[in-house]
């Protein structure tokens, strides 16, 4: 980076759309506080947007619409990428590295899936990427994580980390309505995008949860390990019956070090009424981390959001204005919190994992039919630990509801193939992972 003044920091600002608008209000109407605590001034001089908007940019001296351009301009001491996306952001974020600019950005799908590359070029070029606003937008858990807990072995990591899947389960559950009228409500209060994929199939809670592995256990990013299941199939009736079991339903993420290897999974999750996590609802995000000396710590917060992604957004500047000012050498902090990457634990595939299991079995009510049920469970050493059973009005579909003990997936797998063959078993068998929190845990 040009050492060219040490009172100033020179920031280009690549996309000006959510985040991108809201960093640079923060920085204008917070400017003397940050000046402050930063020890020089951080002024955007440059911005690069597709479509122009002169009415943001009164104070800022270059307005264009070429970010490679500004990634490569020597006047330009830190790009910030807030376009999003794969493509024209690993160019600018590249470009600027090469080009020896320190970089922040909120794009999590990126940092997620080529990041690896990306921390190899600042490494090489001694530069920083920062990236506090890729994951759970105002909370500061990348922080949290690399610092606060340093001395910490972090056991293992929970969170809701998608406001909108939290959204829709908190109304599902409120209201006992249907996940598709929910995620329209959603989508008409602009909580969930026109294309809801990445945030109802768990695709974005599994970029943050990736980003959040690598630094609790110093391991590369593995995007394409995690495992990743969507809340689509979750219906009014699972909600209710978690409920009568004591459970609120979420879609978690979760990171665990077991000796085995590492697990990293996404998907609905049974979390029982009493934990803090069970009463998150709405937009908002938590995430639960356990660290061998520290014990459990929670860390909640709006998870997106203009206000909320650019107060990370700035905190990252602030730093790296605080590290300029201090003459450090970069980059100061490890990119992933680590600096050998010496953490080579296998990524354990789902099947592998120990969990317990919520299992709703849609069955013909007819006399032996749990007995059969239990059989099958217990050919694969599969202990029941509660059941709901309705009547049937008449001779219908009527579900079997069991939670069961703590058992491999892979077993698991081969008792729901066996179940569904049995010819009282009238449907899909619906299986939803239960989290206890071994260990301590708020
Ligand atoms: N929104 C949030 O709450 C939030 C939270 C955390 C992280 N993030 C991350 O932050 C990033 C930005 O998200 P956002 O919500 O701010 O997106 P956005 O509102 O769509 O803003 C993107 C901006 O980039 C501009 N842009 C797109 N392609 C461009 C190009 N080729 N050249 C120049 N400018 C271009 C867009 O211009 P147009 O106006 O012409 O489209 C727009 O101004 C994403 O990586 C996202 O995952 C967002």
């Amino acid at each position: 980076m040009t050492q060219h003044t040490p009172t100033q920091l020179r920031i280009g600002i690549c996309g000006l759309g959510t985040v991108g608008a809201g960093t640079l209000r923060l920085l204008e109407e917070n400017k003397e506080t940050i000046t402050r605590r930063s020890g020089c001034e951080i002024v955007v001089t440059h911005v690069a947007t597709r479509t122009p908007k002169p009415e943001l940019c009164q104070n800022v001296a270059h307005s264009g619409d070429d970010p490679l351009a500004l990634a490569a301009d020597p006047s330009v001491d830190v790009v910030v990428e807030t376009i999003g996306g794969y493509d024209v952001a690993f160019d600018v974020i590249k470009t600027a590295l090469t080009s020896g600019k320190h970089v922040v950005t909120a794009n999590k799908a990126l940092i997620a899936e080529k990041g690896n590359e990306l921390f190899a070029l600042a490494r090489e070029k001694a530069v920083t990427l920062a990236f506090e606003s890729s994951v759970a937008g105002g909370i500061p858990i990348i922080k949290a994580l690399r610092e606060g807990l340093a001395a910490n072995e972090i056991e293992w990591l929970a969170g809701i980390i998608n406001g909108t899947g939290n959204f829709i389960l908190s109304e599902m559950t409120a209201n006992q309505s249907q996940f598709a009228d929910v995620l329209q409500e959603a989508q008409e209060l602009g909580y969930a995008e026109a294309d809801p994929t990445f945030d109802v199939e768990g695709i974005d809670a599994a970029h943050k949860l990736t980003i959040m592995a690598s630094i609790a256990f110093g391991i590369p990013l593995q995007f394409d390990k995690t495992y990743t299941e969507g809340i689509s199939k979750v219906t009014p009736d699972d909600i209710n019956y978690a409920n009568e079991l004591g459970y609120e339903v979420k879609h978690l993420g979760i990171a665990r070090k077991t000796e085995s290897g590492i697990e990293m999974r996404v998907h609905p999750t049974l979390v029982a009424k009493s934990r803090l996590l069970a009463n998150v609802n709405g937009v908002g995000n938590a995430i639960l981390v356990q660290g061998d000396f520290v014990g459990s710590t929670l860390y909640s917060g709006p998870g997106a959001g203009a206000e909320a992604t650019a107060s990370a957004v700035v905190a990252d500047l602030i730093d790296l204005a605080r590290q300029v000012v201090a003459g450090a050498t970069f980059p100061v902090y490890p990119a992933l919190g680590y600096r050998d990457a010496s953490n080579d634990s296998p990524v354990l595939a789902i099947e592998e994992i120990d969990a317990e299991y919520y299992l709703r079995i849609p069955v013909i009510d007819r006399v032996g039919v749990m007995a059969k049920i239990s059989n099958v469970l217990q050919d694969q050493e599969i202990s029941i630990e509660a059941i709901i059973q309705k009547e049937a009005a008449s001779n219908e579909s009527v579900p079997i509801v069991i939670l069961t003990h703590r058992v491999k997936e892979a077993k698991l797998n081969k008792a729901m193939a066996a179940l569904e063959n049995l010819e009282e078993i009238t449907g899909a068998i619906m299986r939803i992972r239960v989290e206890p929190f071994h260990g301590e845990a708020t």
